[in-house]
């Protein structure tokens, strides 16, 4: 594995899952592979979980770890070509991602959707020229319309939780007062739809997801319905995919927010959110705060599917 942006990169799931808990057994058994190689962290956007567990992971591997927040400290940098650079914009990201790529032996990168213009978005053009121009092999710490090591983490988190081997996974909708990316919900979508997971999604009219990432999933739009019977209930908000609404909050409704009349509906189903999660809005207290919330051992996963990525990407090598 030489790039890991999607779940196509991680080949089969089967093995991707046998190999997260041996690492999980024993995280220390290949700090040999990562002696005197260094991975480079570059964050565009703030981060709690992907910044501390991806630097585990490395950590564990024997690795060498350099984080930049390109916005703190570093030169402002310009990522579309042809523009006249007589702005505040000093470095082109053209010269920068060489010269990073030069210092490192793997690149992480984190860079979110701008939510202004779709296309652009879903090109994917920062982590691609990252792809394109380091010469190192490049892995995604959410871009702009996936979060594939957080798919990842949620898919060893369910794995390990399930009591049956088709469990019913609902991914709903709940409200947020700012405009979110699609990128959590697009690659849930996209893992979920590589299992055989009965899986279902719901939101508002409005809200579609772009088709690519919806699959086969059921969608339906009635909340309550969608619960029923439900053995995991993912929670996030995204905001509009679709024309003319792109990137826009078309509701903050509470009524989709997760509480525990609707969690009585499900099968006694874990709640799931990849964090950080607006209290009250997405889920209520008593639903995050139950012994059926498994959004610490879902943020806990985070460091293992960083550890088989990374691993991965150092055997490519
Ligand atoms: N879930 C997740 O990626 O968290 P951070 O934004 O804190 O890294």
């Amino acid at each position: 594995m030489n790039k890991f942006t999607c779940v196509g990169d991680i080949g089969s799931l089967d093995m991707a899952i046998r190999e997260a808990m041996e690492i999980k057994k024993d995280r220390f058994a290949f700090t040999e592979l990562g002696k005197n190689k260094t991975l480079l962290m570059i964050f565009f956007n703030s981060s709690l979980r992907t910044r501390l567990s991806t630097q585990k992971a490395a950590m564990n591997l024997g690795m060498n770890v350099m984080v930049l927040d390109v916005n703190q400290g570093a030169w402002k940098l310009e990522t579309e070509r042809g523009v006249i650079m007589d702005g505040d914009k000093a470095e082109h990201l053209l010269e920068a991602i060489p010269v990073m790529g030069s210092y490192c032996d793997i690149i992480g990168v984190r860079s979110f959707a701008g939510l202004k213009n779709k296309k652009e978005d879903y090109e994917e053009m920062v982590i691609e020229q990252f792809i394109k121009y380091s010469g190192r092999p490049v892995f995604s710490m959410e871009a702009a319309t996936r979060h594939p090591l957080q798919s990842f983490a949620d898919l060893i988190t369910i794995e390990e939780f399930k009591t049956k081997p088709r469990p019913k996974v609902v991914m709903t909708w709940a409200p947020h007062p700012k405009a979110l990316p699609q990128a959590v919900p697009n690659s849930f979508a996209e893992w979920m739809n590589a299992t055989d997971y009965d899986f279902v999604i719901t939101h508002p009219r409005g809200y579609e997801l772009d088709p690519k990432f919806v699959g086969n999933a059921v969608v339906e739009y009635d909340q309550r319905k969608a619960f029923e019977g439900a053995d995991f209930i993912y929670a996030k908000n995204w905001s509009a995919y679709t024309d003319p609404n792109y990137g826009a909050v078309l509701s903050t409704d509470r009524d989709w927010t997760v509480d525990s009349d609707k969690m009585a509906l499900t099968d006694n189903a874990f709640f799931m959110h990849c964090l950080p999660v607006r209290r009250n809005m997405i889920v209520t207290d008593d639903v995050i705060e139950s012994e059926r919330s498994i959004v610490i051992p879902e943020a806990a996963n985070r460091e293992i599917s960083a550890q088989v990525v990374i691993k991965r990407l150092l055997e490519s090598l």
